[in-house]
């Protein structure tokens, strides 16, 4: 390997919201960034990794709220959560911080003063959904209420799930604030505005020079053409976050104080570590700055970041490496199929080792989505860590601790073979830099191959049986051995955990990219211990099972029993129904169509599977209970809107009714 010159690299990954756990979908990314910082510090550079939870914004607010303690008690206990998932996966940060920090208060407030007083911040009033119970304004996603286009229910302010279509809050029919369920009003407030178009020519030359992937660029000139707008930064009270300085009653908005909170983890680490803030973050700095994201956060991080730093005379980022989404079996992650695995499920099932080897097979430089195949995770790995990499010591290692004395052989028995290995380093290392993980995993895997092939035809099992062949199987062996150092070296990145115990085994300190070229001769090994078992199939059931069942258990906020808040029983619009109609359905063993008058002449057509229990004439004229805003179901044999009640024991069922004097329509509340 060519020696390069010493580089200082800052490094960072997306920081993850603090009101939820963190996931597979989340650990592709702190994996990802994790094997190239790891991989840097191999190469000799000073590299410092940082993030933290992103603590601010309205949800967090909200979610306080609702299980009744502070966003500052609630942002404490994820937090915890979160760095013990990171450290179980061996997520190895120089800081991890909070945006709910001091550090942060400051550098954001001294950020937005110098965009402030270069003129970069506007202010004009806006009209925005209010919510008069609560007092508040309403983000988009607070706004439930009916698609304009399709009629829906229960669709969100921004866009609908249903028909895909997207339209203003102020556009659904029937709107309700999904916190207390009161029909918003429009209200007016001053905002403050980042002011993104004055940045335009300086934007569209850094992101033409080098510093993004080209699907990334692609995306940034349709947004060029599109037009730049100017970004509101500013959120009114009540609000969890940094008060605007000097402003009452005004807030950023959490994407403002949010890639600040890079710098203010830095700034931390510097503080604690006595390195030079200024070094990596001065206009000139000759230092480097890296931001490993998401592909849904480009907008963010290559056109309000970098104008937010060139604003306030900072230095930009050298590159943004932006990744796709992860899906589990081909599809979105999903908790009723099991498939939208915690973190902390996945490690009390599996090892961590074993889904740092997978994403790095599977990542690249590209922004395409990747697929966690579950039956391919328990097959590649079996096949290449376990059956090859582990293999080619664990059938070398017993001659050298039985047979010679746990002491490799004076001499390489095939030095092209080893310096072969050594050098296909170069074509790794290059990978590695590259974000190309997966193309470094198959080189790697294709001289294990080699190693494998090597024992195979030396069969050192068979020569040992032969008296004048003793010295060839020390030599042979020891071969494998040093071949296995090399290749555990270049996966020292992915299984620092696994290259740490190998280094024990071969009594290293660790596992140098720089030493290879030195085999170990003569030189003293230890017991050989297994390092990784195979995976079984009956684990990644377990994995599923459990996924299925897991439930949001972060903080010590959450509640442990299976109570609901009053507002979420406040979401369920339960009214008196009459049933005009009722009639069996032609095809269906089980189910009544039932047409229900539900009051102001609206009528519902529902399909309720009690046709074992009535006679649907015998229901006719009858008052009922049903849930009025349940989502519609298509069903085989039409449209189902909504939900008739009944009681059940699993045998008999008996419908709900009101108390006589009800009529239909009625609210029960
Ligand atoms: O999308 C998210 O999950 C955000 N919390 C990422 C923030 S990254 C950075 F800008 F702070
Ligand atoms: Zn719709």
């Amino acid at each position: 390997m060519s020696e390069t010159t010493f580089r200082k690299i800052l490094v960072t990954s997306a920081l993850p919201y603090a009101n939820g756990e963190i996931h597979l979908g989340h650990l592709l990314e702190y994996i990802q960034t994790d094997i190239w910082v790891r991989f840097q510090k191999m190469m000799g550079h000073e590299c410092h990794y940082v993030c933290a939870d992103d603590a601010h914004g309205t949800a967090i607010m909200l979610k306080a709220d609702e299980l009744g303690i502070s966003p500052e008690e609630l942002i404490k206990g994820v937090s915890e959560n979160h760095q013990a998932d990171f450290r179980d996966f061996s997520i190895g940060f120089s800081q991890y911080h909070s945006t709910h920090s001091s550090e942060n208060q400051v550098i954001s407030a001294d950020i937005y003063n110098k965009l402030n007083k270069a003129g970069y911040i506007k202010t004009r009033t806006i009209s925005q959904a209010f919510d008069p119970e609560k007092q508040m304004f309403l983000p988009d996603r607070f706004i439930t209420g009916v698609c304009p286009k399709c009629d829906a229910r229960e669709q969100y302010g921004d866009n609908c799930e249903v028909c895909g279509a997207t339209y203003a809050p102020t556009e659904l029919k029937n709107a309700k604030s999904a916190i207390s369920g009161a029909t918003p009003i429009n209200k007016d407030s001053k905002h403050y505005f980042f002011d993104l178009p004055q940045f335009e020519a300086q934007l569209k030359e850094w992101t033409n020079a080098g510093h993004l992937q080209d699907e990334i660029s692609n995306k940034l000139s349709e947004w060029f053409e599109q037009g730049l707008q100017q970004w509101d930064i500013s959120r009114d009270a009540p609000y969890f976050g940094f008060q605007i300085p000097g402003i009452k009653d005004k807030y950023f908005y959490v994407w403002l104080d949010a890639p600040i909170g890079y710098m203010a983890s830095f700034k931390k680490l510097c503080d604690e570590q006595d390195i030079d803030f200024d070094e990596y973050f001065n206009k000139d700095s000759k230092t480097e700055l890296y931001h490993f994201i998401g592909k849904d956060i480009v907008y963010f991080h290559a056109l309000f970041w970098p104008a937010m730093l060139m604003g306030a005379d900072y230095r930009t980022p050298n590159a943004i490496f932006a990744h796709g989404f992860l899906t589990v079996n081909g599809e979105k992650m999903s908790k009723s199929r099991g498939t939208f695995i915690q973190a902390r499920t996945y490690l009390k099932t599996l090892n961590p080792e074993c889904l740092r080897y997978y994403y790095a097979c599977k990542l690249s430089a590209k922004i395409d989505d990747i697929d966690l195949n579950l039956e391919d995770f328990k097959q590649r790995v079996n096949s290449d860590l376990v059956g090859k990499v582990v293999n080619i010591a664990s059938r070398s290692a017993g001659f050298i601790v039985k047979k010679f004395d746990k002491t490799l052989s004076a001499r390489v028995i095939e030095q092209d073979l080893y310096d072969e290995f050594v050098t296909c380093g170069e074509r790794i290392a290059k990978y590695y830099e590259t974000c190309n993980y997966n193309q470094a995993m198959r080189e790697i895997m294709k001289l294990a191959d080699k190693a494998n092939r090597y024992i195979d035809t030396h069969k050192p099992w068979q020569m040992i049986k032969v008296q004048n062949q003793t010295v060839q199987v020390h030599e042979v062996t020891s071969l494998a051995i040093n071949l296995f150092r090399v290749l555990m070296t270049y996966l020292n990145p992915v299984l620092p955990v696994m290259a740490q115990q190998v280094a024990k085994f071969l009594n290293l300190e660790v596992l140098d990219w720089h030493n290879l070229k030195h085999p170990l001769t003569k030189h003293k090994i230890n017991k050989f211990k297994p390092l990784m078992s195979r995976i079984e199939k009956d684990q990644i059931n377990q994995l599923i099972e459990k996924s299925k069942h897991s439930t949001q258990t972060n903080s010590k906020a959450t509640q442990e029993d299976n109570t609901i808040q009053i507002n979420d029983f406040a979401k369920i619009d339960l009214r008196v129904a009459k049933i005009v109609k009722a009639q069996n359905v032609k095809g269906a063993d089980k189910l009544v169509q039932l047409t229900l008058d539900v009051g102001e002449q609206e009528t519902k057509n529902v399909f309720a599977g009690i046709k074992a229990h009535y006679n649907p004439q015998d229901l006719e004229g009858r008052l009922t209970v049903m849930v009025a805003n349940l989502a519609p179901r298509k069903m085989k044999f039409g449209l189902s809107e909504g939900m008739v009640l009944a009681a059940s024991d699993g045998k008999s069922l008996h419908i709900l009714s009101p108390d006589s004097g009800a009529s239909p329509g009625m609210k029960i509340s």
